[in-house]
């Protein structure tokens, strides 16, 4: 009843709190014999980690990472480390708690967050930093992520920034190697340099902005998925779902299929070299809940920070009104920092299916 657990085959369980010890995962089920070395997962997470720019929260966590267990390196595997086929379990020290700027939320519940839920269901709540509700969790799932990579070979895993508020990108701008120049993980180096500007703004009101994060995942062979109640597209938008401040989830055109006569958004077919060749890809990649072969295309939202400067009006646990600012180190769009997480999510699901896939049909 716990549900920290997701995954059959590839089993990741993610623990910690924003202000506790530490955080980290156990990863079960994991081929044995990968490479897996604890620089490779750190690389992961120095890209998800706080306080790279302005324009993400100040607060500073080296996210080092450990391996505990599940790996294992001597003169037969060649001096490499391998996976051992047991549990990994890795964990990342929280080293910049500050919890005494949460005292103020102590009695009162942040409007957006989780304050009031928590605490209606456990009757206690760890209110420091949002406790488990906190998106530090997600550094657990990069960290899953970068070993969920290696499961499926010849895959590539990608996700940008798409969106921030109402300024989407020139899609015939998109530049992968962008996402990497610029703090805002955009595939468009116009649409880039407007959200410095525009983020600014927002930074400087004490507000917040939302976004849209787009993933990709190239290379998925055909058939991955296990209709009907494990349909891969079911399965990806659970994950992305269970994402922080994530509030709505769609596979290729998504909602935009609604507009679509049936003759535009069938992605018809010629006769490849290597089967069906697709003409378009408006299912992204995913028909009767099985991967198509073709890329893998996923985009959320995410809603803005609810942590802003600008007092709200709540409830005390006292049950009296009250208003709120809620004051702290926040990411002034949440979207930028998802980004890493979107990566790690796709990859983790896809890991999963392909060893459901291969246990089940060779
Ligand atoms: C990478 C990431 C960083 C986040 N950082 C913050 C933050 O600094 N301040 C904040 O109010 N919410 C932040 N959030 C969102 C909250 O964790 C989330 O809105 C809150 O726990 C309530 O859950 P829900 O929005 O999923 O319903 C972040 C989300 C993500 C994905």
């Amino acid at each position: 009843m716990s549900h920290n657990t997701f995954g059959h085959l590839f089993r990741v369980t993610t623990f910690g709190e924003s202000h506790g010890v530490a955080l980290g995962c156990v990863v079960d089920g994991c081929p044995p014999g990968l490479p897996l070395e604890a620089a490779e997962i750190q690389a992961e997470l120095d890209r998800r980690k706080p306080g790279q720019s302005r324009f993400t929260t100040q607060r500073r966590e080296p996210d080092a990472v450990k391996i505990l267990s599940g790996v294992f390196g001597d003169d037969r595997t060649g001096g490499r480390q391998l996976t051992t086929g047991t549990p990994i379990a890795l964990v990342i020290e929280n080293t910049d708690q500050r919890s005494k700027d949460y005292s103020e939320i102590r009695d009162s519940y942040r409007p957006g967050h989780a304050d009031y839920t928590y605490e209606a269901k456990y009757g206690i709540r760890d209110y420091r930093g949002g406790g488990r509700s906190s998106a530090r969790e997600t550094a657990a799932r990069v960290a899953a992520g970068a070993i969920a990579r290696k499961v499926v070979p010849g895959i590539t895993i990608r996700a940008a920034l798409v969106q921030m508020g109402p300024h989407a990108i020139d899609r015939a701008r998109w530049d992968w190697e962008e996402v990497a120049r610029n703090p805002f993980f955009c595939p468009d180096p116009q649409a880039a340099k407007l959200y410095e500007t525009y983020l600014d703004g927002i930074r400087k009101d004490g507000s917040s902005i939302g976004a849209v994060i787009e993933v990709v995942a190239e290379g998925v062979p055909p058939g991955l998925g296990a209709p009907l109640y494990g349909k891969l597209d079911a399965d990806l938008a659970a994950a992305m779902m269970s994402i922080n401040a994530v509030k709505g989830v769609e596979i290729g055109d998504g909602f935009a299929s609604a507009a679509l006569r049936g003759e535009d958004n069938a992605d018809e077919m010629r006769a490849g070299n290597a089967g069906p060749a697709f003409l378009a890809n408006h299912a992204g990649g995913i028909l009767g809940g099985l991967s198509t072969g073709q890329p893998i295309v996923c985009r959320f939202a995410v809603k803005p920070t609810s942590s802003i400067l600008t007092p709200r009006r709540t409830v005390t646990r006292e049950g009296r009104d009250a208003e709120i600012v809620t004051k702290g180190r926040h990411d002034p769009c949440v979207g930028i920092r998802a980004v890493p997480v979107a990566e790690a999510m796709m990859a983790c699901v896809l890991a999963d299916h392909y060893l459901r896939h291969r246990g089940q049909v060779g």
